[in-house]
Order: structure tokens, then C-alpha cells, then sequence
């Protein structure tokens, strides 16, 4: 096969640039190892940021988020016997939305499928070739077996963590960075109507909670847990003690509705980041690139950022073979990149419990300056709401 750009991975990331690609009358082919089933169920992400919102508005993906999306001015932070708002439209003048990602990955299938585009899903053995090379190719198995190629002009690394193309670089042209927490979430999905309006984050000596939502029935909450916790080791009815401690039930005249558990997961936390995300003819956006503790809602925001700065680099490489936009994609790209490493290694830093007394002091000193005033908290609020795309 031939195509302008191959893309891997068909998550928020792939998806979204074969969409904005599309609309600048750019080709390309999808190729993605799981099967549509599989990741149109994955629970994520739940938060966009105005930029995010305005980005999949102006690509006409905005039908959905007008009609289920809830846009909450700001959240909660809080500690033992404390509740306080932040309110992000008066401190930075833009607000964030409750749109969880399977939405946003169902409104990009729904768009790939309507406009027809090529992608594979249930694909094997994707692998890279002369990447630096102007004709960059891509090799795979298709779902029946058959062994395909793709020859491009560019080849998009959309494959999150775990997938071929962060490693596609050679060793001595990259660079990176990690660092492992030693804690992790316990996810839950509930059918039960949210016990607030906008969310809270939890610091509690037990370890931190959060209270999310999905709509006006689905309830999503994470509760601190060690590293290694086995969710089989958690009855439903220990989560929601745990989380009715920690979110503080009884407090103020605050309860905690709890009701059927229908998804629980573990989720590791780690920050890492790849650079630079480009080499020759190969591009990498999303979690491909870099991970975030989820603690920021930052990840797959940063997914959507990328490839708003991506598809215009790939549109002048492909019309006019004019690279400027493509040699600066990486730097470009990064700026935003560190700026929410770091935002999401703070609020991680400053919410997780470690055990150690001073570390728990200077967590709750920070907390009341973020919550008291006015510079702390429009600093949290900018940096949550989101920095301009080209930030
Ligand atoms: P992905 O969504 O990971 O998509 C990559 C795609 O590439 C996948 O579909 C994958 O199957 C495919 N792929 C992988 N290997 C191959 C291969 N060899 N060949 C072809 N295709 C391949 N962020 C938050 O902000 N808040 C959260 O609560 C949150 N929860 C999360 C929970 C989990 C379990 C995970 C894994 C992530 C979570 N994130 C969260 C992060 C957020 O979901 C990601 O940042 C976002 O999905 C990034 O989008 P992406 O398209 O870059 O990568
Ligand atoms: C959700 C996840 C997050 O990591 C976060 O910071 C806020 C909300 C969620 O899944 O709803």
C-alpha cells in the first residue's frame, strides 16, 4: 500500500491526526494492534481542557461533548475536616470538561468510519523501516494473517507506551527520563449519581482519593494504593469505606453515595518522557513520547496537543515539502511536554501519602497556600485548565 503518512496506533492520538490529516486532504493509514472492541471499552482519561475542547470543536468532533459533556468551572481540593474551591474560570478564565476518553475514542471511530478510512485494527509485528529516509515504510501482519507494507512520506508513532516506535529511534539519537512512584491508583466505575458537583482531590493520612464522574449516573473514583495491590484484594465494600474515610463522609454535612461497582483496575504511576520525538521521517505523539502520573488529568490532553501541532508540520512536509514546521515539531511539542511533567509530578508530590510525617507537613503547608491564596491558586488553576496549545 501506499499513503501519505502511516500512522500507529489507533488511539486518541492516531485517530485524532488521521482526522486532522484528512481535513487538510492528507492520506493516511492506520495500523493498530488491538481489535476496535477492545479499544473502544478502555477506561482512561475524564478530563479535557479548554484548549482540548476547542481543538476537537474547531475539527468538527465537538457533537458529542456539547450533548453528554459537563463543564465544571474548577475542583475541589481538600484534607481532613477542609473543603475549598478552586475556581478556574475566575482565576484563569477558562474552565475544564468532564468527557471521559471512551466518548472521545468513540467519536473518533465514528468519524474514521463515516469518512471511510483505512484503519487496521488487530494488526501484528508492526515494525519501522528507513526512517531516515525520505521513503519511510512500515511493515505488518494484518488480522488474517497476510503480511502487508506501507511505503509513506512519514510514519506517526501513536503507539503509547509500550509500542514499537519510541524504540524505532536509534539508542545513541535519544534521550530519556523516569521516574517510578511508589504508589499506585485503584480505579473504580459505578452506577451511582456523583456525590458532588465538581471534583475532589483528597489528601488523607490513609492515602490519597479522588472523587470523579462520568455523567449524571456513573460515578469514577481512585483511591492511593500500594505498588503491586492485587484488586482481587479489595471487596467492594473496603473500597467504599476506604473512600468514604478519605473523601470524608459525615463531614459538614457531606455524603458519600456509594452503589454497584462495575470496573476496577490498578493503575501503575510513572513520569517519562523521549526525546527528541522525531527522527528523519518518523514522528511520535502522545504517550508514544511520554507518560504522566494521572493526578494532573494531563494525559491524554498532552495526546491532543501534540497532534494539533503535528498535522500542520506534516501538511507543509506533504504539500510543499517545506520541513520547517517538521524539524521544529520536537522542540515545540516538548516545551508544552515538561511543563505538564511537572505540573503532574507536583500535584502527584503534593496529594500522595508517603508515610513520613515531615513530607505529610509540608503537603498540607502547601495545600492551604494553594487553597488560601490568590497567586497559589491561579498557578494550580492555569497549569490544571491547561496552557495554550502552542505554550
Ligand atoms: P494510547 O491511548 O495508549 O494509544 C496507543 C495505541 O497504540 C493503543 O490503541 C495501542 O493498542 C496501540 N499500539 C500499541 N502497540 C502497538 C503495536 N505494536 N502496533 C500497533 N498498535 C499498537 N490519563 C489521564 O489524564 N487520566 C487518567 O485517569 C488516565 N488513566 C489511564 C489509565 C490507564 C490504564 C492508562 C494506560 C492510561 C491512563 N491515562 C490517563 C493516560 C491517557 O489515557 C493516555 O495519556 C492517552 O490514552 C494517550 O493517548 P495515545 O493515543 O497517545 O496512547
Ligand atoms: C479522572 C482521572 C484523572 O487522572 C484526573 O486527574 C481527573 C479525573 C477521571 O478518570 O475522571
Amino acid at each position: 500500500m501506499r499513503t501519505d503518512v502511516a500512522i500507529i496506533g489507533a488511539g486518541p492520538a492516531g485517530l485524532l491526526l488521521a482526522h486532522l490529516l484528512a481535513q487538510d486532504g492528507i492520506e493516511s493509514i492506520v495500523v493498530e494492534a488491538r481489535t476496535k472492541e477492545y479499544v473502544a471499552a478502555r477506561i482512561r482519561a475524564g478530563i479535557l481542557e479548554s484548549a482540548s475542547v476547542d481543538l476537537l470543536r474547531s475539527a468538527g468532533l465537538g457533537a458529542g461533548i456539547e450533548a453528554e459533556g459537563d463543564e465544571h468551572r474548577g475542583i475541589y481540593l481538600q484534607w481532613p475536616h477542609e473543603r475549598h474551591h478552586l475556581d478556574f474560570v475566575d482565576l484563569v478564565g477558562r474552565s475544564v470538561w468532564v468527557y471521559g476518553q471512551t466518548q472521545v475514542q468513540a467519536d473518533l471511530a465514528a468519524a474514521s468510519d463515516a469518512a471511510g478510512r483505512a484503519v487496521y485494527y488487530g494488526a501484528s509485528d508492526a515494525a519501522l523501516h528507513d526512517l531516515d529516509s525520505d521513503r519511510p515504510y512500515v511493515t505488518f501482519t494484518d488480522s488474517s494473517g497476510a503480511a502487508q507494507r506501507i511505503d509513506a512520506l512519514a510514519v506517526a508513532g501513536c503507539d503509547g507506551s509500550f509500542g514499537p516506535s519510541r524504540a524505532a529511534m536509534p539508542a545513541d539519537r535519544r534521550e530519556s527520563w523516569e521516574r517510578i512512584y511508589p504508589f499506585s491508583w485503584l480505579g473504580i466505575l459505578a452506577d451511582v449519581a456523583p456525590s458532588t458537583d465538581e471534583l475532589i482531590y483528597a489528601w488523607h493520612p490513609d492515602g490519597f482519593a479522588l472523587h470523579s464522574m462520568r455523567s449524571a449516573s456513573v460515578s469514577r473514583l481512585y483511591l492511593q494504593v500500594p505498588n503491586g495491590t492485587d484488586v482481587n484484594d479489595w471487596p467492594d465494600d473496603q473500597i467504599w469505606d476506604a473512600l468514604a474515610t478519605r473523601l470524608g463522609h459525615g463531614q459538614n454535612g457531606w455524603t458519600l453515595n456509594s452503589g454497584p461497582i462495575t470496573e476496577k483496575s490498578v493503575l501503575p504511576m510513572r513520569s517519562f518522557v523521549q526525546s527528541p520525538m522525531r527522527y528523519g521521517r518518523l514522528f511520535l505523539a502522545g504517550d508514544a513520547a511520554h507518560t504522566v502520573p494521572p493526578t494532573g488529568a494531563k494525559g491524554l490532553n498532552l495526546a491532543i496537543a501534540d497532534v494539533a501541532l503535528l498535522a500542520p508540520a506534516l501538511g507543509a512536509l506533504v504539500h510543499k515539502n517545506d520541513a520547517a514546521l517538521a524539524e521544529a515539531y520536537s522542540d515545540t511539542a516538548l516545551r508544552r511536554v515538561w511543563r505538564c511533567e511537572h505540573f503532574s509530578w507536583w500535584m502527584t508530590s503534593m496529594l500522595h501519602t508517603s508515610g513520613d510525617p515531615f513530607d505529610a507537613q509540608l503537603q498540607l503547608s502547601q495545600l492551604r497556600w494553594v487553597t488560601a491564596s490568590a497567586a497559589g491558586a491561579a498557578g494550580l488553576a492555569e497549569n490544571y485548565a491547561g496552557l495554550p496549545i502552542g505554550f
